[in-house]
């Protein structure tokens, strides 16, 4: 969909005339299943989460299941979210005059008043799900869903190990992803922590299927120096895809000799147009430790994901400023262009239907 930014910007002269098309990458999908928050972070209380730009509630129904309501109480539009949760019956019950829903969002009680409550005392309901240690919602009210949600689980088998950690990004679903999945950043925004140092000839291939891209690299070799040496004392080479997953999965897998993988699956969801909010599965089988592990990673994680949404706010801020999006891509843009065609077409409607395996092949220095 494309958007106009709301611009109060007097643009020097020689600079309107590009300006201003009003251009932003956002694609509304609402038949999709989106990452709200992790398991863990629901409790007892119902929470207040925003999905595509809707205010919702998410909550703890009885029999282990969950549920999201829109977070508005139909009688005087308090949010459900302030209200609180009957353990037993899995009810919530809205803060102000205790109007009782259930999780299909029917009104089951209105207390002191005889007789039953009126049908039209109806919360929309969003379907909702607890899988993999993350709840799911559904982006569309009332409607069964077409599909199941991302299956994370399972990804490297026995003896592997794996952590969520949660990040927010001020920009759009498609500058999330493409960053999450963008090669040729890594080495200079990162420089030091990531790639970097002399530069190797890869080979990316580029695959594309009615719900997917991938992209394999080939030629990238072992990390330098020790942490290569104690990661792989082996040797071997290294295996690296990159994946992109309608409508929001951005996924990085690593394969170095025998004894190491690392899946880093990104769901993203879009709180709203220009606000992301990433749940990364960090899932990975080494002959570390997987506790030193954890320990070691995660500062520089930490460091690397402040670094990309410190540059992500940056870049939608000035989107903003001149009113619109203006880019222009190079051949090392690889998996932007194709994540926003999938986007628009699952869109409009007009997925394809086949699939293109090695539709493309780039070489490159990284
Ligand atoms: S506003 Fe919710 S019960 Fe009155
Ligand atoms: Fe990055």
């Amino acid at each position: 969909m494309d958007e106009a930014f709301d611009t109060d910007m007097d643009l020097p002269a020689h600079l309107t005339p590009p300006l201003a098309k009003g251009h932003l990458s956002v694609a509304r999908l609402a038949r999709y299943w989106y990452v709200v928050c992790t398991a863990r972070d629901l409790g007892k209380r119902p929470i207040a989460i925003t999905l595509l730009g809707t205010p919702l509630v998410v909550f703890r129904s009885a029999g282990g299941g969950v549920a999201a309501l829109l977070d508005r109480c139909p009688h005087r539009n308090v949010p459900l979210s302030l209200g609180s949760v009957d353990k037993r019956t899995g009810v919530l019950a809205c803060a102000y005059h205790g109007w009782r829903f259930g999780p299909d969002g029917r009104c089951v009680e209105v207390p002191g008043l005889i007789g039953e409550p009126s049908k039209a005392w109806q919360v929309p309901a969003y379907p909702a799900k607890e899988q993999d240690g993350l709840v799911w919602v559904y982006g569309s009210p009332d409607a069964p869903p077409a599909t199941e949600p991302f299956s994370v689980s399972g990804g490297l088998g026995s003896g592997s190990t794996s952590v969520i950690r949660e990040v927010e990004a001020e920009s759009t679903l498609h500058a999330a992803i493409e960053n999450a999945l963008d090669v040729p950043h890594t080495a200079f925004l990162h420089k030091g922590l990531f790639r970097g140092g002399k530069k190797n000839r890869i080979t990316a291939l580029v695959s594309r299927y009615p719900d997917r891209v991938e992209i394999e690299y080939q030629g990238e070799p072992r990390p330098p120096g020790v942490v290569g040496k104690i990661l792989s004392p082996s040797g071997g080479i290294v295996e690296h895809w990159d994946r992109f997953f309608l409508p929001s999965i951005a996924q990085v897998e690593y394969r170095l000799g025998s004894e190491n993988h690392f899946l880093v699956t990104s769901m993203c969801t879009p709180v709203s147009d220009t606000h992301t909010k990433l749940f990364a599965v960090v899932t990975f089988r080494t002959r570390l430790p997987a506790r030193w592990l954890k320990y070691v990673i995660e500062p520089f994680a930490q460091r690397i994901f402040r670094q990309d949404a410190e540059i992500l706010a940056q870049q939608t801020r000035t989107i903003r400023r001149f009113g619109g999006e203006q880019f222009v891509s190079s051949e090392l843009d690889l998996m932007g262009p194709h994540v926003w065609r999938l986007l628009k077409q699952a869109e409009q409607g007009s997925l394809p239907t086949e699939a293109q395996p090695v539709l493309k092949k780039v070489e490159f220095l990284a």
